[in-house]
């Protein structure tokens, strides 16, 4: 199908809605978008392929498109197979197309497909302009935004930033992909979040570097690899990309992280909750056993204010709360406040233990620590209704 976004600028991507684990990792109950996009101008060129999962319909997207015309170039600006499985077959099928990427993503395609891609290559570095015609791409290097090799690319003719992974997110969407058609800033956020706080958490201080690049440019649109494509609210995006880079909280609402055995330890999470209402602080409750980590991760991004509670398992945490705790202590999330509930009947060390598992995270751990013995009593009550009062004191 063939499916002009703006100019000659058209859209070649599609949607695996029957995805069910993203990187055989994150839920995506919506599906995944893998984006890929066209410019015809004087030259053409394929900016990306997508997932081996859509490749029917990417290759006949391609071809609708370009119509009678051949292919000059097939740019890859990440060489992580979602964008680049299909380099190969385009190829194969555009004779004379020139692979236009970075050296470092020749090298990991040249990994990835087992053959030597060199001859058809021509590298590119940061800085370094591809001319088509009326409009040109010039590249920007974004390492680790989300892998080493990441580049992005600029067309000041339309002021379009292709993205790459950068504003991505997760699930399909219907009909236009036009984030001003369909209003979808909500819940392109929320899916954003929760694609970013996972793939690129770890990396703020890279996204950080990107953004700086990027303060320079007009942005008028931003085409992504995933998800919506932005033909409006760039400043929105950019903004939230801002905020989350520096793992800046967007609100100082509470984030109630729990696992419970016997429900005693959900039992006082439900009462600190009741109480910081009372204080007049909304709170979040999850249970850590049967929500998937990624939401958990996403929602880490958001709250200021994180309450970890689950009981004591073999001497230590609770095993669900302690892989959690891991991945957390991976994305390098800071600044936040964490305060920590613990349950045990005979011998308590939750706490210490997860004390001592987020000591380098850049965060301020509340060493007032509540204990539960096996189930709450007069004294959890009370030191339940002293902890809403710190917390809603912050
Ligand atoms: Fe969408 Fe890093 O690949």
């Amino acid at each position: 199908m063939e499916r002009r976004l703006f100019d000659t600028t058209y859209y070649v991507g599609a949607c695996d809605r029957t995805k069910i684990l993203f990187e055989n990792l994150f839920p995506v109950p919506k599906g995944m978008r893998y984006n890929s996009y066209i410019i015809k101008d004087e030259k053409t060129a394929l900016l990306d392929t997508a997932d081996e999962a859509v490749s029917e319909e990417f290759l006949e997207n391609v071809k609708d498109t370009l119509k009678e015309r051949s292919l000059d170039y097939l740019v890859v600006h990440h060489a992580e197979p979602d964008h680049s499985a299909l380099v190969m077959r385009v190829l194969e099928i555009y004779p004379s197309a020139k692979l236009v990427t970075g050296v470092q993503a020749l090298k990991y395609l040249n990994q990835f497909t087992g053959c030597d891609l060199s001859a058809r290559t021509q590298t590119v570095k940061d800085g370094d302009v591809l001319n088509l015609g009326k409009r040109s791409l010039t590249f920007i290097s974004a390492p680790m935004v989300h892998w080493p090799e990441v580049m992005v690319s600029y067309d000041k003719e339309t002021k379009t930033l292709f993205s790459a992974d950068a504003f991505g997110s997760f699930g399909c969407c219907e009909g236009s992909l036009f984030i001003s058609n369909l209003n979808h800033t909500e819940e392109w956020e929320s899916e954003a979040r929760r694609y970013y706080s996972n793939i690129v958490g770890r990396f703020g201080v890279n996204v950080s570097a990107l953004l700086k690049k990027a303060e320079k440019l007009e942005i008028d649109n931003i085409l992504p690899l995933h998800g919506l494509v932005f033909d409006r609210d760039c400043n929105f995006a950019i903004n939230k990309y801002l905020k989350w880079s520096s793992y800046e909280a967007e609100t100082d609402d509470v984030l109630i992280v729990y696992g419970s055995m016997y429900q005693n330890t959900k039992k006082a999470v439900e009462i600190l909750s009741c109480n910081l209402f009372e204080k007049g602080k909304n709170s979040k409750i999850i249970d850590v056993s049967y929500t998937d980590f990624s939401y958990i991760i996403s929602d880490i991004f958001k709250y200021k204010n994180i309450v970890f509670a689950c009981p004591t398992y073999y001497g230590g945490i609770f095993p669900r709360m302690e892989q959690l705790l891991n991945l957390v202590k991976k994305t390098c999330v800071k600044d936040r406040k964490i305060y920590l509930l613990e349950n045990g009947t005979w011998a308590p060390t939750a706490a210490k233990n997860m004390i001592d598992l987020l000591s380098d995270l850049k965060a301020d751990i509340c060493e007032n620590k509540i204990t539960i013995k096996s189930a709450c009593d007069s004294e959890t009550i009370s030191q339940l209704k002293s902890l809403a009062e710190v917390i809603s004191d912050c």
